[in-house]
């Protein structure tokens, strides 16, 4: 595995770069849509009850921490700068952020994680990052594998891991540490081999 952090990476229509504090201010804004963070929220269920815990001048410390470690070579987190022509303002801007963090103690196995502005939702942006992302990590970095997992009603999540052509390994029952939601959910678990992704790269979108 290579150590070599979260260098830029651009797509068509997306420039992928590390965390800065610029942009985090909207992150957290996006983040604390009800249809983001009913998927996805760090600690979330944890301050499910204190809403005083996710105001910006809490929060900000947090994105502080985070983006003093975003340059660390074993830091694989980027934020998501849509390309000035295909945004609303006609500026570049964030629209979410794509991550490929550690998923128990070996680090180059990897657990994935994404999350869109919902004005951007459904144009086939987390599609393009992620895309652009898993190549990275198993061309570049050369990681092993990626296991991850959604919440199976969480239907477009689901479906870019399907269209990543990640195997499907089956599904589990468990409370999520990643949303409010205080029930059981059915979670998709998926997996994906560096050498399944080297050898059936032509298959792939
Ligand atoms: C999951 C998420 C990142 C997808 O972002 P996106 O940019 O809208 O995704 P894409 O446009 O690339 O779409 C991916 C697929 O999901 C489908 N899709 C997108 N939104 C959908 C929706 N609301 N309902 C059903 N399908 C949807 C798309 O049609 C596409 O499939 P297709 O190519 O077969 O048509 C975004 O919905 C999000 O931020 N959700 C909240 C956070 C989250 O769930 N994070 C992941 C936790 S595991």
């Amino acid at each position: 595995m290579n150590l070599i952090g979260s260098k830029m990476i651009e797509t068509e229509r997306l420039i992928l770069r590390s965390s800065k504090m610029e942009e985090q201010k909207r992150l957290w804004e996006i983040l604390m849509i009800p249809e983001v963070n009913k998927w996805y929220l760090v600690g979330a269920k944890k301050y499910a009850n204190d809403p005083s815990h996710w105001t910006w001048e809490v929060q900000e410390k947090f994105y502080k921490s985070k983006v003093d470690k975003a340059d660390n070579n074993d830091v694989f987190v980027w934020s998501v700068f849509l390309k000035p022509e295909y945004t609303n303002s006609g500026n570049e801007e964030v629209i979410g952020q794509i991550s490929a963090q550690e998923n128990g103690e070996d680090i180059t196995i990897r657990d994935v994680g994404w999350y869109i502005d919902p004005n951007y939702q459904g144009k086939g942006y987390a599609t393009e990052a992620s895309k652009a992302m898993i190549n990275y990590m198993f061309k570049k970095v050369e990681i092993n594998a990626i296991f991850s997992s959604a919440v199976k009603d969480n239907i477009a999540s689901c479906r870019i891991f399907d269209k990543l052509r990640f195997d499907k390994i089956g599904e589990v029952i468990e409370k999520s540490p990643y949303t409010f939601y205080d029930g059981l959910l059915t979670f998709s678990k998926y997996e994906l081999t560096r050498d399944d992704y080297l050898n059936n790269e032509n298959k792939r979108i």
